[in-house]
């Protein structure tokens, strides 16, 4: 549901200055309201408007924004006012509470406006003002009341309201004088009071409603009254009126009759004691005005403005003949047909002149002698024609409305004479040319309306004479435009112009021209486009210092109405605003803004844009105000690429839009206005990042955004897409994202670390992996009986010493059987099974230990396939025989053997000076049996 609808407000004209300044004044009030729009303005100085008006509100929303200058609640469900509802809102000033249901306020509900200076309570159901009802209202200047069932107003009420300048109860309860007490005692109150009050009032205005019967004045309550207004009630009993002295009534300027009931007599008496009235009304009064009651009125000498409105009045010409003193007069809506010769002549001084909404067929005679008529409103009649003679003598006017009329055709002597006509609307009638009529003037004209008639083409200098004119609207004719058609129109700034598609047309000569708009009508264009060339849509060239353009096409989209729209928008430098409805057939060009760096509003709506290039926004950086409605957009992802960093104002209502993905707001940094009304969501986590972003970020606001709905998937449809639950989403998003991301950061401290200190270990872990798997294929022989005491593994550098020194004395003496891999291991086998099978097929392993065994591969492989068979098995099947001295730092990539080494006490072979202890520790390593925890390392 849509309680409101909302756009961006652009004022061109407030400087760029104010904008960067927004976020100092404004910094806390633009996120997504429930129910409310906060009012989009450019100036970041303006008011915060909030508008939670036609709602349906049962309570005031709690989310209404503490900037907040203006709030509006207009017509909802509220019973009740809250101390909370308005706590905090110090800077509102204007308060509109009417229509709704209200009958109970909260003492001190109101106690924090102390800015506020206007409360409209009107058309609600309060009883009893209170005595703390308004307290905190210092500054509260306009008070309405109206329609409301007060009928007891506490003596103190209105203690709190010192600035307090109107209060209005009209149609309340209030029964007696006493009643209204409080009120007239204040001291500046201009007060108009219409109530039941059926007693005679002794002291002041009191203008009354059905119930009253009497109007009485006696004492001077009011000096400074001005004006009474008994214009807003219905017929109700005759009313009685009592002024015995005439003075009382001295300083009324104003009077205004509407509808009231009241003896001929009684108002003749009144209108007779007011001799310092200037403006009276009497409205819907035909039948005092039909007794002659305009005889009296035409006699008080300072009447000026007397107004007749919506009276039928018989024959008025007769009866205002007297009234020669008035200014100004209004006979809008009187059933006139005509003012017959000599009616209004007299009034020499008439300045303006209603005759709108009446039935006159041609201007009247009389309007030639109001030689001082200024204003001349003769607009909704039924004018066929215009005279040469018509405003010959009212040489003064300076607006003349004629629109809506039957005036079929303009002639040059109309206006000939009219020399200081500033304005002319002709607007909406049946003229079919031009002819000469501004050939020559009025030559102090500014502003001209020609819409709605039935133009077919302008020629060369048919605006020739209107030199002065600003503002010139030819919409909704038929128009072809001849070359130098607008000729003479040298301070033209506005123009509004129909235009057949694809014909001939050229601005050339409006060098001045800042606002553009063009309607295209699709009709009768097609065969006149095929007998033209092409290069007869040169278009707009020279209007470089338009700055605000609108194009508009109301035909069939399928025909392109503007080929040369692209060099035409180049060639406007100084372009700040573009308009385009139902234009462009596809995306526009990605270079069609490249010379448009200005430009600070840009709308493109009723296109397809489905294949917009981002490429398009570079060069307009500037952008404040996008509005890409009903263009088939189906992602948001061309704004990350568009460099709009000062876009405050987005508007991308209904299109095609799914799936947002929230990061692209990081590219907006500006943006405080979203609107992304009607677009087909899809409630699930693909969406979980925009839903929280639009509840959480503190700068835009996602306007209706708690009434977007979800299109997708089929069973979420028409649910609410805030409603939709993204916490799951964001919990799994959120967690996989910490997992993945923690594991990465250790994964790479880990293996940076390692690589730095540990790579050697790295590197031997990695090995000892694979003798895992040599191992793993092992498993089966481990219980067989061993084949060889020990498995022998030396480098063949040192082959030498093991046949020399380690066979004689190990196989020889002492009596092991030993497997060397050169004279046992089996021809043909992969050399990696020979070393498992060895190791595997002996119970120990003897390691043969020098420079070059550490350097070899296949050494070191056995060692450690020995040496993950000791972990594996828990087994001592490892012997370490070094033959010489190796630091420790050497041994780094075997690891675990570098650890055993450093923890045990050991002799080297260089080092054991009786060779026959060495051999002995080594006898005494072979034999430890299978189950013993020792290591034994002989070196
Ligand atoms: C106000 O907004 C809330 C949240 O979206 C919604 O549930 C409620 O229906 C709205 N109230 C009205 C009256 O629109
Ligand atoms: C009341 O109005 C005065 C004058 O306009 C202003 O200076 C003052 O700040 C206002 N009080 C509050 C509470 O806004
Ligand atoms: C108005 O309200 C006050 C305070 O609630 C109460 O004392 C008083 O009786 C009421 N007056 C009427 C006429 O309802
Ligand atoms: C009319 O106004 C003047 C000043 O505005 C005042 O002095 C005078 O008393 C008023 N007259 C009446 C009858 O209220
Ligand atoms: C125009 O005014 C002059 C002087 O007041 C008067 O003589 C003349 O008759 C008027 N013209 C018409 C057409 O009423
Ligand atoms: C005025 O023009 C309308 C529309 O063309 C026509 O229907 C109407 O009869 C005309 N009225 C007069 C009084 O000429």
């Amino acid at each position: 549901m849509l309680c409101t609808q909302a756009s961006c407000f652009f004022n061109a004209k407030k400087s760029v200055l104010l904008l960067s300044l927004l976020h100092h004044f404004n910094s806390s009030l633009a996120y997504s309201l429930k129910n409310c729009t906060i009012k989009y303005s450019l100036n970041p100085l303006a008011d915060v408007f909030v508008d939670c008006g036609n709602c349906g509100l049962v309570t005031v929303p709690v989310d209404i924004p503490r900037d907040v200058t203006s709030a509006t609640l207009l017509n909802n469900l509220l019973e009740k006012i809250n101390r909370e509802d308005f706590s905090n809102l110090s800077k509102l000033r204007f308060l509109d509470l009417h229509l709704n249901k209200i009958s109970h306020v909260d003492n001190g509900a109101f106690i924090q406006l102390g800015a506020l200076t206007s409360l409209y309570m009107s058309f609600n159901k309060l009883t009893n003002l209170t005595a703390n009802l308004f307290q905190g209202l210092a500054n509260l200047t306009m008070l309405d009341l109206t329609y409301n069932n007060i009928g007891f107003i506490h003596t103190s009420a209105f203690q709190f309201l010192t600035s307090l300048l109107t209060v209005i109860l009209d149609n309340n309860q209030l029964q007696k004088i006493t009643d209204i007490q409080p009120v007239l005692e204040l001291p500046q109150i201009l007060s108009i009071i219409d109530n039941r009050l059926s007693l005679s009032l002794s002291l002041s205005l009191v203008i009354s409603s059905y119930k009253m019967e009497k109007f009485s004045i006696t004492t001077p309550t009011f000096p400074h009254l001005e004006t009474i207004d008994l214009s807003h009630f219905c017929r109700g009993p005759v009313l009685k009126w009592e002024i015995p002295d005439k003075s009382l009534l001295k300083n009324i300027t104003r009077l205004y009759f509407g509808d009231v009931s009241i003896h001929f007599g009684d108002i003749r008496n009144v209108l007779q004691s007011l001799d310092s009235l200037r403006h009276l009304t009497l409205n819907n009064m035909e039948r005092w005005i039909n007794q002659g009651l305009l005889a009296t009125v035409c006699k008080i000498p300072t009447l000026q403005r007397l107004d007749l409105s919506w009276s039928t009045i018989i024959n008025v010409s007769a009866k205002l003949v007297t009234c020669s003193q008035l200014s100004e007069l209004d006979l809008s809506m009187t059933q006139t047909i005509e003012l017959s010769k000599d009616s209004i002549r007299s009034m020499k001084r008439l300045r303006k002149l209603n005759v709108e909404q009446n039935l006159l067929s041609k201007v009247p005679d009389d309007i030639r002698r109001l030689s001082f008529l200024e204003t001349l409103i003769l607009s909704d009649n039924y004018i066929s024609e215009l005279g040469c003679d018509d405003f010959i003598n009212t040489t003064h006017l300076t607006e003349l409305y004629l629109d809506s009329n039957n005036i079929t055709k303009l002639d040059k002597c109309v206006f000939e004479h009219l020399n200081y006509l500033n304005v002319l609307d002709v607007s909406d009638n049946l003229l079919s040319t031009l002819g000469d009529t501004f050939k020559l003037g009025p030559k102090m004209l500014t502003f001209l309306d020609l819409s709605r008639n039935l133009l077919p083409v302008f020629e060369k200098g048919d605006f020739q004479g209107l030199g002065s004119l600003k503002y010139l609207n030819v919409s909704n004719n038929i128009v072809r435009l001849k070359d130098k058609a607008f000729d003479g129109l040298n301070n033209l700034e506005s123009l509004r112009i129909s235009l057949l598609s694809k014909w001939y047309y050229s601005f050339r000569e409006l060098q001045g021209l800042k606002n553009l708009t063009i309607i295209f009508s699709g009709a009768a264009h097609s065969k006149h486009f095929k007998q033209s060339n092409l290069h007869d849509f040169e278009v707009c060239d020279g209007l470089k210092s338009l700055k605000v353009f609108t194009v508009i096409f109301s035909g069939n989209q399928c025909d392109f109405p503007f080929p040369a729209l692209k060099q035409t928008i180049q060639s406007m430098t100084h372009l700040e605003t573009f308009t385009a409805f139902n234009i462009y057939i596809s995306a526009l060009d990605r270079d069609t803004f490249q010379f448009n760096t200005q430009l600070k509003n840009l709308t493109i709506r009723h296109t397809n844009l489905s294949h917009l290039d981002p490429v398009l926004f570079l060069p307009i950086a500037n952008l404040q105000v996008l509005d890409l409605s009903n263009s088939e957009l189906k992602s948001l992802d061309f704004l990350a690429q568009a460099g709009l960093s000062a876009l405050r104002c987005l508007i991308l209502k209904d299109n095609h839009i799914t799936v947002i993905n929230e990061t692209v707001f990081q590219s907006l940094p500006a943006l405080t206005y979203l609107d992304l009304d009607n677009n087909p969501f899809t409630c699930d986590c693909f969406n979980a990042g925009f839903i929280r972003w639009v509840l959480n970020n503190k700068q835009t606001q996602a306007v209706n955004a708690y009434q977007y709905t979800c299109s997708f998937p089929v069973a979420h449809q028409g649910r609410k897409l805030l409603d939709f639950n993204y916490d799951a989403c964001l919990m799994n998003i959120s967690f996989l994202f910490f997992i993945s991301s923690t594991c990465l950061v250790v994964g790479i401290l880990l293996s940076s670390f390692t690589f730095h200190f540990l790579r050697w270990q790295f590197a031997y872990t990695f090995k000892l992996f694979q003798a895992f798997l040599y191992d793993k294929r092992n498993m089966k022989k481990k219980g067989a009986p061993h084949q060889f005491d020990a498995f022998v593994s030396y480098n063949v550098h040192d082959e030498a010493w093991v046949y020399r020194e380690m066979l004689p004395v190990l196989e020889g003496e002492q009596g092991w059987r030993l497997c060397l891999h050169h004279r046992d291991f089996q021809p043909g086998k992969p050399i990696m099974e020979n070393i498992t099978d060895a190791i595997y097929d002996s119970r120990k392993t003897i390691c043969v230990i020098s420079r070059h065994y550490l350097q070899s591969e296949w050494c070191s492989r056995e060692i450690q396939m020995a040496s993950f068979r000791l972990f594996d098995e828990q087994k001592d099947v490892l012997i370490l025989l070094f033959l010489e001295e190796i630091p420790t730092q050497q041994l780094s990539p075997y690891y675990r053997m570098r650890k055993t080494v450093k923890r045990r006490t050991y002799l080297s072979w260089p080092q054991a000076g009786q060779h026959r202890v060495f051999w002995q520790n080594v006898r005494r390593a072979l034999e430890t049996g299978d189950d013993s925890n020792l290591l034994i390392i002989l070196i």
